[in-house]
């Protein structure tokens, strides 16, 4: 499945002059369409292919083990980034957030203008190219988070909610080295409905997920993300584990239970509490011990099988 374009809310010259029709044609066309173009060559044949962009961001940075997903990682962030940095902005000139938006920013920030003063200052002191967002905490607090290069807060629990580009594609043809003057300029054109959406949902999602019927619901999918994982190729390979580690368990205890079953048929290995008449049926004594053999090993192979470390190679190295 590829990964489609987000299109442009809006027309390429909408922005000017905060963005120009040149900078954000560049920008879209050439930068955007590359990262995404990149990540649709990347993914077939590996265990993303069939993942949301969000789901690539947030399973390819979990674990990165190949350099292969180092790449896909790279390119699905920055892909992801810009889908959401387009929809931040608008072509109306200085909308103002909403009232519950500013009740939220004044109860983390002080007040809108510290919150802007401070996001500025944050763009400032991003070293290189980069993202700066603003974005709900997993206990519902706004935060200010600097991403250098592709990163963006979601693999650390957040939800971003706004979101500037701070590469310098985004804003050098208009400005130059003037990141600042770009940082000022681009509170004209922010998208406030959208960010005060973006929030509302964020914190209806915290909610349901504080809810004891969510976390009940949850459950299975906790321990199954944990140990058996949340894609097919490894489930299917936790699966052959498990089968496998049980069925060698089971012979393996059935062997052990047969032989320790022969010495306490033969007397040779005294069993606490069973005292065996000269009558004993040696047969029924060897059944029982093979079979608690085989039901023990098969146990611990299982067990085995669902601990086993299992790195996820792609399917093919390109
Ligand atoms: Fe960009």
């Amino acid at each position: 499945m590829a990964i489609q374009l987000t299109p442009l809310p809006y027309s390429t010259n909408a922005l000017e002059p905060v963005i120009s029709e040149h900078a954000l044609m560049t920008h879209y066309s050439e930068h955007y369409k590359n990262y995404i173009a990149r990540l649709n060559d990347l993914i077939p044949d590996t265990i993303y292919e069939d993942l949301s962009l969000k789901d690539i961001v947030l399973r390819s940075g979990k674990k990165i083990q190949w350099e292969h997903e180092v790449k896909i990682f790279n390119n699905a962030d920055q892909a992801w980034n810009h889908s959401f940095f387009w929809n931040c902005l608008t072509p109306a000139r200085n909308m103002r957030p909403s009232e519950y938006l500013v009740k939220k920013i004044n109860d983390n920030f002080g007040s809108l203008n510290n919150f802007i003063e401070v996001f500025i200052l944050k763009a400032n002191e991003l070293f290189g190219s980069g993202w700066l967002w603003l974005a709900l905490s997993k206990t519902g607090g706004l935060e200010i988070i600097s991403g250098r290069n592709d990163e963006n807060p979601l693999a650390a629990g957040f939800t971003p909610i706004f979101v500037v580009d701070l590469w310098e594609h985004a804003y050098y043809l208009d400005y130059h080295s003037k990141r600042t003057e770009y940082v000022q300029n681009i509170w004209q054109i922010i998208n406030w409905s959208f960010v005060h959406a973006e929030l509302v949902k964020a914190e209806k999602h915290l909610q349901a997920k504080r809810t004891p019927k969510h976390a009940f619901q949850r459950l299975p999918f906790y321990f199954r993300r944990k140990w058996v994982g949340s894609d097919r190729t490894f489930i299917k390979r936790r699966r052959t584990s498990v089968a496998s580690g049980s069925i060698i368990g089971a012979g393996i205890g059935a062997l052990l239970f047969f032989f320790l079953a022969s010495l306490v048929s033969m007397q040779v290995l005294p069993l606490p509490g069973l005292v065996l008449s000269t009558g004993i049926n040696h047969g029924a004594v060897l059944f029982v011990g093979v079979f608690l053999g085989i039901l023990l090993g098969a146990a611990c192979g299982a067990l085995v099988g669902i601990g086993t470390p299992m790195p996820l190679p792609p399917k093919h190295s390109h």
